[in-house]
This record gives C-alpha cells, structure tokens and sequence, in this order.
C-alpha cells in the first residue's frame, strides 16, 4: 500500500525540483533541519497603528522524522505560530513584523517562507507542509465527497487525471487506516463518525506526502479512546513515511505520548524548550510545571465519585507559584 503511495508520490517530486529552482533559495539550514522557525513576530491590526504581538521571539527548529511539541494556555499563540508557518495568518490581518521562516523543500533547497509569495505558497501548501484542524467538521466540505476532496489536493499539486487521482485518494484512505476505504471514497463528511473524519482530515494533508505536518489540537474534539487512536495513528504514520510534525496541544498528557521535544508558550513566546524527557522529568520554568501537575495522575481520582475537570493553571509572573486550581 505505501509503495504504491510512493510511486504516485515521485513523479511529483520531480515537478516540485523544477519549481524550487524558480524560488531561488539563498538561506541554508544544517542537512537534518526541515522547519526554522527564527525569532518570529507576528501582530495583528493595522499598519501604522500601535500593537502587541501575538507572538514574539519565536525560534524553534524541527528535524526531519521528529515530532515537536507546542504547548501553552489558551490565546498563548500556537495556532498563530503554525498558521503564520503556512502564511495563513495575513488572511486574518495579521503581518510578519520580524523573523524568518526557513524551510527545506523536497529537491533539497531552502526558502524562506516569509519572503514567498501568494502564488508561490500556494504550491507549497499541501505538497510541502500541510495542516489539520481541530474540527474536521467544519474542516471538511460538506457538499463533496470524501474522495473529491482528497483527489482534489493530488489534481492540484500533481496534475494527475481524477482517474489517477481517484486511486491514490483510495491508497491514501488505506494508509490513514479508515475501513472499507472503496466504500468510504464515495460518501459525505456527515456519514462518516468524527473520529473517521479527523482520519480524511490526515488524509488530505498526507495525500502529496508532505516533509511537514501541523496537527493543531487535532484530537481536542473528540472522545478519549478515539484520541488514543489518531495519536496511535499519527506515531506510525512517521515511522512509516517519516515526515516531520509539529504538533499543537495544550495537554501534558499528549505530549508524553507523541513528542520528541517540547516548546512552552506563555503570551506569544517560547518560555522553556528541550527534550520530552528533560521537560516532563526536570522542567525549569514555573509555568511548565504547573502545567505538569495540571494533568491527572493514575489512582487520583480513585475515591472520588466522578470524573472531574483538569484543573485551570493560572500563570502571574508576579507571583511566585502559579496556581493550579479546579
Ligand atoms: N484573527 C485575530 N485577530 C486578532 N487577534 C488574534 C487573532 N487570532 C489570534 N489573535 C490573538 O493572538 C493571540 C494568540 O492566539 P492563538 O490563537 O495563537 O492562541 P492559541 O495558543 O492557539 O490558543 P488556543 O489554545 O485557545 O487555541 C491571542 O491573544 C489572540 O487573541
Ligand atoms: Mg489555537
């Protein structure tokens, strides 16, 4: 199944090395180094008018097969962060005030993201990186089929006929593990369960077989044994095709069991990065640990009559514990 995945795959890597030479990379980055993202800055509001960030003084790379992830409160700017790595921000009126963003690309150049233009993005989304959403609902097109949206991104980024297409959105279906794939293909969004959805959702961003994905919240929507299963899901897919994910989540617990390394965001900036293990094991900053004790531990709620909510970390930097309270 992945190795006709693969051939389908080639053919465009060959029209992709054509195009990078258009894009005439000038920056470079060490070989194993797919993402740079490098003290970026991203405001929202008009130009001329007085600003904060949404994020400021991001740095953070990512290396080819590894998983990083992005964690921190709400509003703390990880979806900024990944959308502006898309370039998706400007369409919500924010613009890039500082920073670069260096990727490598499939023919083995590097561009700096921040300099593309519209045009340009455009073919790299979905062939070089791509995104899924929290919401594969509202994600999804409602009024095409499961195998139209996914044939759609192929036709677009490799030119291939809807026959062709069409199979490889059914090898790709296969590989994201939905059962009855043929079947699936020709079926709407609505008949589909969530979890089922969030699997086409993967789909259509693995279809052009992408050097990097972003899942933001990707399982926040749905239920934990369903979680469980696309997180399970995602961790073969790269072992198998071995691209690289940035991974956004607010949950400790995730994080344990899908990164490589971690960065914490706290309002728009990176406060602690380094390895899963350091991180979880021996965090530095205050506000990492409090997210830590935020997860439940086995047992803790052994005498309680009911599941209850995770606790709310409450971070001043003024104080000195954060609080963690129900
Ligand atoms: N379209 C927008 N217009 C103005 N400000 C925005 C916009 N989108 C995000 N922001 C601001 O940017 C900051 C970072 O938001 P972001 O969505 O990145 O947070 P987040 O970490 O992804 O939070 P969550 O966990 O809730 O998804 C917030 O202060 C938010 O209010
Ligand atoms: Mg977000």
């Amino acid at each position: 199944m992945l190795a006709a995945f693969d051939t389908e795959c080639r053919d465009h890597c060959a029209w992709s090395a054509f195009l990078t030479v258009k894009s005439a990379a000038t920056a470079s980055l060490p070989d194993d180094v797919i993402l740079s993202v490098e003290d970026l800055e991203v405001c929202f509001g008009a130009r001329g008018t007085k600003v904060v960030p949404a994020v400021q003084g991001v740095s953070f790379q990512i290396k080819r097969g590894e998983t990083v992830a992005l964690v921190g409160e709400s509003g703390s700017g990880k979806s900024v962060t990944a959308m502006t790595v898309m370039r998706l921000t400007e369409y919500d009126g924010a613009r890039i005030t500082g920073g670069r963003i260096l990727m490598r690309l499939k023919d083995g150049g590097v561009a700096d993201l921040t300099r593309l233009s519209e045009k340009r993005m455009e073919g790299l989304r979905g062939f070089e990186f791509s995104i899924v959403f929290q919401d594969p609902m509202s994600s999804l097109n409602p009024v095409f089929t499961v195998g139209d949206q996914i044939a759609e991104v192929i036709t677009r980024h490799q030119g291939k006929s809807p026959r062709e297409a069409r199979d490889i959105a059914l090898n790709v279906l296969k590989l994201v593990r939905v059962p009855d794939a043929a079947l699936r293909l020709d079926q709407y969004p609505h008949q589909l369960s969530g979890g089922m959805r969030q699997r086409v959702m993967i789909a259509i961003a693995l279809a052009c077989r992408p050097s990097l994905m972003i899942l933001d919240e990707p399982t926040t929507a749905l239920d934990v044994t369903i979680q469980a299963q696309i997180l399970d899901l995602v961790r073969a897919l790269q072992r198998e095709i071995g691209m690289s994910v940035l991974f956004i989540t607010h949950d400790m617990g995730v994080v344990a069991e899908i990164a490589d390394r971690v960065c914490v965001m706290l309002k728009g900036e990176i406060v602690e990065s380094g390895s899963v293990n350091q991180i979880l094991v021996d965090p530095r900053h205050r506000y990492t640990r409090a997210l830590i004790s935020a997860v439940p531990r086995l047992g803790s709620m052994a005498d309680k009559d009911g599941p209850e909510k995770f606790p709310l970390v409450i971070y001043n930097a003024e104080v000195s514990q954060p609080e963690v309270s129900a």
